[in-house]
């Protein structure tokens, strides 16, 4: 059985003042036993979030990573190695707003994807169509392609150690989101191109959902057969709503 995921993606929030205050809330949460809960905050703050968590069973991922391993002379990069140093586990990899506002390409992604398991660090892929490509019919033609660019450069054994988010871009942060059959009939198509190389791999990677999930429509979504949890934007900035999804998704 796969284990469900609930990730928190805090984008370009916080001050140290309100990380801390986060972070208290965080740590006050009941969570479930059975849910791997993660945490993304911006770079700034990683080494906060990671110190203050100790102890906890919550860990932390960056929001995206340098397309090389190892540290070296790329002015206002992040390493994957100095990720896993300051405490990573996780890194979004091509997050749609990465994507469509600061260009990122399927080979470069390929690169972060690469490096990023080069360290040991687990990879969250997230790929999904926007609304015009919705309405033209072309959603699993442009998934199948996000996906398919990793599969193609590092085999489908890459999805061993990683994890895939579909978000569709018109529910990110509008308030929009994907009827839970909308978004189980993607992450299914997502397995069986998975599967179509290797089924073991298909049936144990994690493909999470995300785009305005809250702990109102949390359990109706994680209750369809192939979504294993959520990658939740706005509601993760809120200690409580974000505790109140993670138990949506226990069993
Ligand atoms: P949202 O963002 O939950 O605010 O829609 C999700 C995301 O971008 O990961």
């Amino acid at each position: 059985m796969r284990r469900t995921m609930v990730a928190g993606n805090w984008k370009m929030h916080g001050t140290r003042a309100s990380v801390a205050e986060l972070i208290n809330g965080l740590r006050h949460l009941a969570l479930p036993g059975d849910v791997d809960v993660a945490v993304f905050p911006p770079f700034l703050h990683v080494g906060q979030v990671v110190d203050g968590l100790k102890g906890q069973s919550i860990q932390v991922g960056a929001q995206n990573c340098a397309v090389e391993p190892a540290q070296g002379a790329l002015t206002g990069e992040i390493a994957p190695s100095q990720l896993v140093d300051a405490g990573c586990a996780y890194v979004l990899v091509g997050h749609s707003e990465r994507r469509q506002l600061m260009g990122e390409s399927d080979q470069m992604l390929n690169r972060k994807f690469a490096a990023a398991q080069a360290c040991g660090l687990i990879p969250v892929l997230c790929i999904g169509e926007t609304l015009e490509q919705r309405e033209s019919g072309k959603t699993l033609e442009v998934v199948s392609r996000q996906l398919g660019s990793i599969i193609e450069e590092l085999g489908v054994g890459a999805f061993a150690k990683a994890v895939i988010a579909y978000e569709p871009v018109w529910a990110i942060g509008t308030g929009l989101t994907a009827t839970p059959q909308q978004a189980q009939d993607v992450h299914a198509a997502i397995r069986a191109q998975l599967a179509a190389e290797n089924s073991e791999v298909a049936q144990g990677v994690r493909l999470l959902y995300g785009g305005s999930v809250k702990a109102a429509n949390a359990v109706e979504l994680f209750g369809m057969p192939d979504i294993d949890g959520g990658l939740i934007g706005g509601a993760s900035l809120n200690a409580d709503e974000f505790g109140a999804i993670c138990r949506a998704a226990g069993n």
